[in-house]
């Protein structure tokens, strides 16, 4: 059971903020514009990969004036720590049927890629009209399998980050900003 002092603002485990909620939202508008235009006159399935891209979703298809469907499909490769420990696994599938329409598939971060990769070949096989991708972040790393996202909101650089969405062990996916967890709260020994 991980024990974790509860009596904290969440925020003071932040170590510096990379993108702030300003920031986030202003560019959020901009990628709703490049993905009404891209699809205008077309009818959309986004599916957001969940948990991470939840809050990305919410806000973003809030800024979305094309007719479209969603649906999340849950993926999970982390455990408790900052780097993967297995393959993607498919934990929850989609129910939309994708043949013929066009697909966004929606994450919070691209990093290995192996995610996304895992992801796209799965629904190519569903037929769908089109399939593009959308992450928040984009991770300036070494991926093990090459995958470029279609629209991408930010470029970050190599570390761990969480907030808006993305967690560690579950946890600070609510701030509104995106920070670097300071270094002695990333895999400390209480939590293993
Ligand atoms: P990939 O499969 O390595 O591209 O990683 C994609 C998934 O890993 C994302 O959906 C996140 O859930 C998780 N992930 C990768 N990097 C980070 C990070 O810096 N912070 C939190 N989660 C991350
Ligand atoms: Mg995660």
């Amino acid at each position: 059971m991980q024990k974790r002092n509860t009596a904290h603002n969440p925020m003071d485990d932040i170590d510096r903020i990379l993108v702030d909620e300003p920031t986030i939202k202003a560019r959020l508008k901009e990628l709703g514009q490049e993905i009404n235009e891209a699809y205008e006159g077309r009818d959309l399935a986004v599916i957001a990969i969940i948990n991470g891209a939840i809050i990305f979703v919410a806000d973003l298809i809030r800024e979305l004036s094309i007719p479209m469907q969603l649906d999340c499909i849950r993926i999970s490769s982390y455990r408790d720590d900052t780097k993967p420990v297995q393959a993607p696994e498919v934990i929850d599938k989609i129910r939309l049927d994708l043949k013929g329409i066009d697909v966004l598939i929606i994450d919070d971060i691209l990093d290995s890629g192996n995610t996304l990769s895992r992801v796209t070949s799965m629904f190519q096989a569903m037929e769908p009209a089109s399939l593009k991708t959308c992450v928040l972040l984009d991770k300036n790393t070494t991926r093990s399998v090459q995958f470029e996202a279609d629209f991408v909101g930010f470029q970050i650089p190599d570390e761990f980050v969480v907030g808006y969405g993305l967690d560690f062990a579950e946890r600070y996916r609510q701030l509104p900003c995106i920070g670097v967890l300071r270094p002695e709260l990333q895999n400390p020994p209480e939590w293993s």
